[in-house]
């Protein structure tokens, strides 16, 4: 590994120091185990791989968890995304938030209808699918039975942003056998602040806290006063999470494409925060989003300083980046209306991928010619 010690001047790197603190989930060594023979099995197909990751990290707040610190995202980018890499003949491992929108189930569970509302009683006693849904689901049921019987698709699940951290790290050194094949696709929500394991509480914080600090029953939290006297407040002291994007390019896996998103909720800061990003990690292409926006455009950043954006189809006509602020708001509005209303709409995901994978495509012939070069 040739990770360089960064932000440490002792030559340890934050991420090390992190893995050195925060020990690996029990669940850890099967997830691997499995990871490592689906890894195996497509260094030998024809399959390029991709690890999508999807979904918000927790920041637990007890060792025996009752309350945590939770990230937005409901891993649709993620769990539609990994859908179109199956179709575009990827394997994809889809590392999640445990609970989170899954690829194919997506379309039955977390919606505003049971799952019951899609079956009806047959004539004879037994339960089918209602007729209204039955094409719909018949075209997704065959394509989740292609990716089973292809064996495409290996699902792990994390919770928390340690389990996500120690889950990537290695997944990651897995994948160093497909070389520029695997492609790295950061969908996943990831905190940006924690509460280290040697200073969690092990048991639920109570609220009826001491009337001042009390460092040995909570040694990261001061239930302090405050300046006005009141008691009861809990002061939470985060330390920062390392920046593992780097970690991911300098040291886990050197040779493959890393595709990173970016989240923002304020439009003038995405394009340059993305750059930014570019500049600082040096991958290979980040997807700006923003939140109130992210399901109708999103926008290619590359590092020779391009940008491109995507708008679906139906937003190309009304909405683009000069669109005045009320006119997308309501644009948006009505968008999300049409999607309760369950009416279709092209999903940006079956716009993203193709593009991704035409970039991947051309950044494996690159690394062949190099090879060749060399
Ligand atoms: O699931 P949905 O509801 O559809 O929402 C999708 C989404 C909006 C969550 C998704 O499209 C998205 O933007 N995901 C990235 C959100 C995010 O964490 O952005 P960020 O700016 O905090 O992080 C940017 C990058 O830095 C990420 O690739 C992350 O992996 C990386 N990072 C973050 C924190 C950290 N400690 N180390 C990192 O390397």
């Amino acid at each position: 590994m040739n990770e360089r010690a960064h932000g440490s001047p002792s030559g340890t790197s934050d991420a090390d120091k992190y893995f050195l603190s925060n020990p690996a989930p029990k669940s850890l060594e099967s997830h691997k185990k499995l990871a490592r023979s689906f890894v195996a099995e497509h260094v030998h197909s024809l399959r390029n791989v991709v690890l999508v990751t999807s979904g918000g990290t927790t920041v637990p707040l007890e060792n025996q968890t009752v309350r945590f610190i939770d990230n937005f995202s409901a891993g649709t980018r993620g769990a539609t995304s990994a859908e179109y890499f199956l179709e575009a003949g990827y394997a994809v491992i889809f590392l999640h938030r445990q609970f989170s929108l899954l690829p194919y189930s997506r379309h039955y569970s977390h919606s505003t209808n049971c799952f019951l509302d899609f079956m009806t009683e047959g004539s004879d006693g037994d339960v089918i699918v209602d007729p209204d849904y039955q094409g719909k689901m018949l075209e997704v049921l065959r394509k989740y039975n292609k990716a089973k019987r292809d064996n495409q698709l290996l699902l792990l699940p994390y919770t928390s942003i340690t389990e996500y951290l120690w889950a990537l790290k290695e997944t990651a050194t897995l994948f160093r056998p497909l070389g520029s094949r695997a492609l790295f696709y950061l969908a996943a929500a990831v905190s940006d602040f924690f509460l280290p394991k040697d200073r969690l509480s092990e048991h639920k914080i109570q609220s009826s806290a001491p009337q001042k600090p009390n460092p040995e029953a909570y040694p990261m939290l001061s239930n302090g006063l405050s300046a006005t006297g009141q008691s009861n407040r809990l002061l939470i002291n985060l330390d920062p999470v390392p920046k593992f994007l780097k970690s991911l390019v300098d040291g886990w896996a050197p040779e493959g494409m890393i595709v990173s998103f970016k989240l923002e909720t304020d439009e003038s800061l995405l394009v340059s925060k993305a750059q930014q990003a570019l500049t600082k990690y040096q991958h290979h292409l980040v997807i700006g989003n923003l939140l109130s926006s992210r399901k109708y455009e999103v926008v290619f950043v590359t590092p020779d300083g391009g940008t491109e954006w995507i708008h679906v189809p139906t937003h190309r006509r009304t909405l683009s980046v000069s669109t005045p602020g009320f006119l997308r708001k309501q644009f948006l509005e009505d968008e999300e209306v049409r999607a309760v209303n369950g009416e279709g709409r092209v999903e940006i995901e079956s716009m993203i991928v193709p593009q991704v994978k035409a970039m991947h495509e051309r950044f494996i012939r690159k690394s062949q010619e190099t090879k060749e070069v060399d």
